[in-house]
């Protein structure tokens, strides 16, 4: 028997996720401002570098520093090699062109270790993700959807 790809169950479980969520709740109450998604699309990113749950955010356009509201600690599974992730209450950095810097708030589990994402760097339609000097490229194109924080509890 084929084995279906855990990558696969996952974007159908986003899919599920994200199609059941809109009906019960506005996802924009002020649909004329920016959301912390918005900013990365505008910047060339894509917006699955954030979960969808965030409360509020920051950024100052003149050093591109910027600070992302989670409102509770995520956990999520990464595309494609479903590396479990986990984003700090609070995600900082500095966005600056083609470029994330300074990042602090969000870990990887790989090779038995949590590694902490220094920053993500656009190279064409890849993202290559920093781990101090070590890095990791990746097509954009996984990261299209917006993942939901896993088991978080209802209390938002
Ligand atoms: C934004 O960054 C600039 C340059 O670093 C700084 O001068 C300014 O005070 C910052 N603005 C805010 C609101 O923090």
């Amino acid at each position: 028997m084929a084995k279906i790809p855990l990558f696969f169950v996952s974007l159908l479980l986003l899919f599920f996720f994200s199609s059941s969520a809109i009906p019960s709740q506005n996802p924009n109450p002020n649909p004329t401002a920016l959301t912390a998604h918005d900013e990365l699309k505008n910047n060339g990113f894509p917006i699955g570098l954030l979960p969808t749950n965030v409360l509020d955010y920051s950024l100052n356009r003149t050093s591109g520093d910027f600070s992302v509201n989670l409102g509770d600690l995520c956990k999520i599974t990464l595309p494609p090699d479903n590396y479990l992730a986990t984003y700090s209450k609070k995600v900082t950095g500095k966005l600056v062109e083609g470029r994330i810097a300074d990042l602090d708030g969000i870990r990887v589990r790989a090779f038995f270790q949590w590694w902490s994402i220094t920053g993500i760097r656009l190279s064409g339609e890849n993202l290559v993700f920093e781990v101090g000097m070590v890095t990791a490229k990746y097509a954009s194109k996984n990261f299209d959807e917006s993942p939901a924080c896993e088991g978080q509890r209802s209390s938002s």
